[in-house]
């Protein structure tokens, strides 16, 4: 069961943050926020993620920073705590950690980047097995003085499940509706920081749905947000993208990667540039 819209309460009631991360915030105002879902036992996610993408970057100076967001279980508590000691990067609410509800862990990320940290410039949701290019995501977010901004993989028209064994079933007291606002895929999108609170306030008119990335399409739908694509050729990828170094210097999220492949992904980007990946490109074509 996840909670409907009699027991809109809950957030209230549960509206308190079991762990905060110290953010820096004020002083160090961030460029780009992940805020990236896990669960508990994702230790090996979480780690290969602080080697990487989620390191304190700083592309072009530019701060980039990934918060992990968990719910509550007893059995990993004491280690959980300890972990946010070492790295300061868990936020945690005490809610149960489900899949139904990941639209509750979402919306406590977005709740913390509003309270702690409403100086970022954008925010990224995204999930533990995922690829994020943040050096090319930061260029491409620095060309326009963004407002108003929500982008990544766009679904449109997209219909409700009605079929009762998937993992996405809605049933129509759930969802009446036959189609899907236009909302992007939650292996990753990116909204600026102007719209946090926006989303917070009018998340309270509407009914949760389990359906985290729709609910946050509705919400915008309902702040008159539509998604846009953020460069001509589709940087976002919602499926698994083929490794390769051109590839992956271009493109902002690739999904299914697992902690080994993202450390080997990363270290091959660090140690073959852009540059020379076009060189070799133009090497290889007059061999
Ligand atoms: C606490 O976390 C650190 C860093 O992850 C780890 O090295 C250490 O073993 C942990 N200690 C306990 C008691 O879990
Ligand atoms: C979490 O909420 C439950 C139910 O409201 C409560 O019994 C429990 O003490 C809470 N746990 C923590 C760590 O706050
Ligand atoms: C979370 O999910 C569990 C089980 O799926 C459910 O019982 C609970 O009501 C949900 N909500 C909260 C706030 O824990
Ligand atoms: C964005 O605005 C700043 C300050 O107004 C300005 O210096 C900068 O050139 C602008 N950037 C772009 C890409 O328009």
């Amino acid at each position: 069961m996840f909670y409907n819209t009699n027991k809109r309460s809950i957030s209230k009631e549960k509206g308190k943050f079991l762990i905060i991360p110290k953010s820096n915030c004020d002083d160090d105002p961030p460029f780009i926020v992940y805020l990236v879902t896990v669960s508990h036992s994702q230790w090996k996610e979480r780690s290969a993620i602080r080697q990487t993408w989620g390191k304190d970057l700083r592309p072009n100076g530019k701060r980039t920073v990934a918060y992990f967001l968990l719910g509550y279980n007893t059995k990993y508590q004491s280690m959980i705590l300890n972990e946010s000691l070492y790295y300061n990067d868990i936020i945690q609410k005490n809610f149960t950690d489900t899949y139904h509800n990941l639209t509750l862990k979402v919306m406590m990320g977005i709740e913390w980047v509003h309270e702690f940290c409403p100086s970022v410039s954008f925010v990224m949701k995204t999930d533990s097995d995922m690829f994020v290019n943040t050096y090319y995501l930061t260029e491409l977010l620095s060309q326009k003085n963004w407002t108003q901004l929500y982008t990544g993989f766009i679904k449109n028209k997209e219909k409700p499940i009605r079929y009762k064994l998937s993992k996405w079933y809605l049933t129509k007291e759930e969802y009446p509706q036959s189609t899907f606002p236009p909302f992007c895929s939650g292996t990753g999108y990116v909204f600026s920081g102007d719209l946090t609170g926006k989303i917070i306030a009018v998340s309270k008119h509407i009914p949760i749905l389990k359906l985290e990335d729709v609910y946050i399409g509705l919400c915008f739908q309902k702040l008159n947000v539509t998604p846009v694509e953020l460069n001509s050729a589709q940087p976002f990828h919602a499926r698994k993208v083929e490794f390769s170094i051109c590839n992956f210097h271009k493109l902002v999220t690739s999904h299914q990667v697992s902690p080994v492949e993202l450390l080997i992904y990363w270290k091959t980007l660090e140690e073959n540039s852009k540059e020379e990946c076009w060189k070799k490109m133009e090497e290889f074509r007059w061999a």
